[in-house]
């Protein structure tokens, strides 16, 4: 699919977001794990992602329906999650483009008493898996994969595992989530120690159920328990609020509410770094919600200044530094991407897609091994670029075509799909 997209006079109005993706994975899991009443899970993520975990979840005894109208959601839809024993999965669980469920099964699979096998996508057979692998081998797992244990297929022979202590190489809140996961049924306790911190969304979930987790500084202490199941209503998605932002700091005549957005300070990057560069965003309605802070912003139309984003801050922005790419290219002088590897593992290679969908609509763009170094000149061309499937990309691309001087194509822009099925319809609700 192409989508073609022009620039508007203004940009106004308030949407709602899809529940945050990483933490309706986690309310799905954890509730798997846990004994009690059948949970009820309201605003759960949207698109191809939602559907890879609730069908490996299914895949191995769990019924999962959905009703709209209960008490836990009055007009949006509400899963219920129901528990009997796990079992074997009779077929290879597909875990779609989602690199969050295979990597987050992994470890759910790898406690488990029977055999399995995990794929998904092209994309997401060419992703690392070995940084799962490892640390799950040291408990005891058995599981292979292709290319000398590195990519998936993986087979999982499950069983009884042991608590280890292990000190991860790279930031990465999929891995800790894992170990997290495999070592709630292990013998013994589990230490993980992080280079930096990474989203804490399964470590809160975990204790909010009662979990007994201890966290002091980049250190994890993971006592294996029983959880209880709980009924969750997961925020909106700061990932999918970013773009919005985005859109509507960087056009000169905008306002944009986004209402129930996830505000948990290790996913907030994006704002801080945003505000630092003179973004007007004012944000609302500050609350706790199943122990996660979630709020309202107002952004508006800003003066932006470049600036250097690297170090600790860049796992609290991982999945929103495409859009502020899109950010520096209009503002004042030079922003700097450093320490950002990892983009280079994502759905698409995020440094090179960003740097040639923005070099084709004309930004001054140059990318590095660990970034990208973007002169902002307040203003985009137009032109043609891709999504490579990226469903990130596409919308971080989508914000550029609007904010461009003339008409741009975005190619592949079905990859909405994958997170925001109704992304290009609230773009052009928002615009004047
Ligand atoms: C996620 C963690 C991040 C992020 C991904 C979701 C999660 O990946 O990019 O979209 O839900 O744990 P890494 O853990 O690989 O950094």
């Amino acid at each position: 699919m192409r989508t073609i997209l022009k620039r508007p006079i203004a940009l106004e109005g308030e949407v709602t977001l899809p529940g945050d993706k990483s933490i309706s994975h986690r309310a799905a899991i954890l509730n798997s794990l846990a004994t009690g009443e059948p949970a009820h899970i309201s605003n759960f993520c949207e698109g191809d992602d939602k559907k890879s975990i609730i069908n490996c979840l299914r895949s191995i005894g769990l019924e999962i329906n959905s009703h709209i109208g209960c008490e836990h959601s009055k007009e949006k839809e509400c899963l219920l999650i129901k528990k009997s024993e796990l079992h074997e999965p009779r077929n290879i669980l597909d875990a779609g483009n989602s690199g969050t469920t295979i990597r987050l099964m992994t470890g759910v699979l790898a406690a488990q008493p029977f055999f399995s096998i995990i794929s998904g996508d092209l994309s997401l057979r060419s992703r690392p898996m070995d940084r799962v692998i490892k640390p799950l081998t040291q408990m005891g797992a058995k599981i292979l994969g292709r290319e000398s244990n590195r990519l998936a297929p993986l087979s999982i022979d499950g069983g009884s595992l042991q608590g280890i202590s292990y000190t991860m190489p790279i930031a990465s809140a999929q891995v800790k989530s894992a170990i997290i996961l495999a070592s709630l049924s292990a013998q013994g306790k589990t230490t993980i120690i992080e280079p930096n911190p990474s989203r804490d969304h399964t470590e809160r979930m975990a204790k909010f159920m009662g979990g007994d987790i201890q966290i002091n500084e980049n250190t994890i202490v993971i006592t294996p328990s029983t959880l209880k199941t709980n009924n969750i209503t997961v925020p909106g998605d700061i990932s999918s609020a970013s773009t919005w932002i985005v859109a509507a700091i960087c056009h000169p005549n905008a306002k944009i509410k986004i209402k129930n957005i996830g505000l948990n300070p290790t996913r907030t990057g994006s704002i801080d770094i945003l505000k630092a560069m003179g973004a007007k965003l004012t944000i609302e309605n500050k609350r706790i919600e199943n122990g996660e802070p979630v709020g309202d912003i107002i952004a508006e139309s800003s003066n932006l200044t470049g600036t250097e984003i690297s170090g600790e801050i860049i796992p609290k922005m991982i999945d929103e530094i495409p859009n502020i790419a899109v950010a520096a290219c209009f503002s004042k002088g030079k922003t700097y991407i450093k320490d950002a590897g990892e983009l280079r593992f994502k759905e698409s290679d995020r440094i090179e897609s960003m740097f040639q969908g923005l070099s084709n609509l004309g930004a001054e763009i140059k990318h590095e091994v660990d970034g990208l170094t973007i002169n902002g000149t307040h203003k985009l061309n137009g032109g043609y670029c891709n999504s490579f499937g990226d469903h990130r990309i596409a919308m971080a691309m989508g914000v550029a075509g609007i904010l461009s001087n003339s008409e741009t194509t975005i190619g592949s822009s079905e990859a909405v799909e994958i997170s925001y099925p109704n992304f290009w319809e609230t773009l052009k609700s928002i615009q004047r």
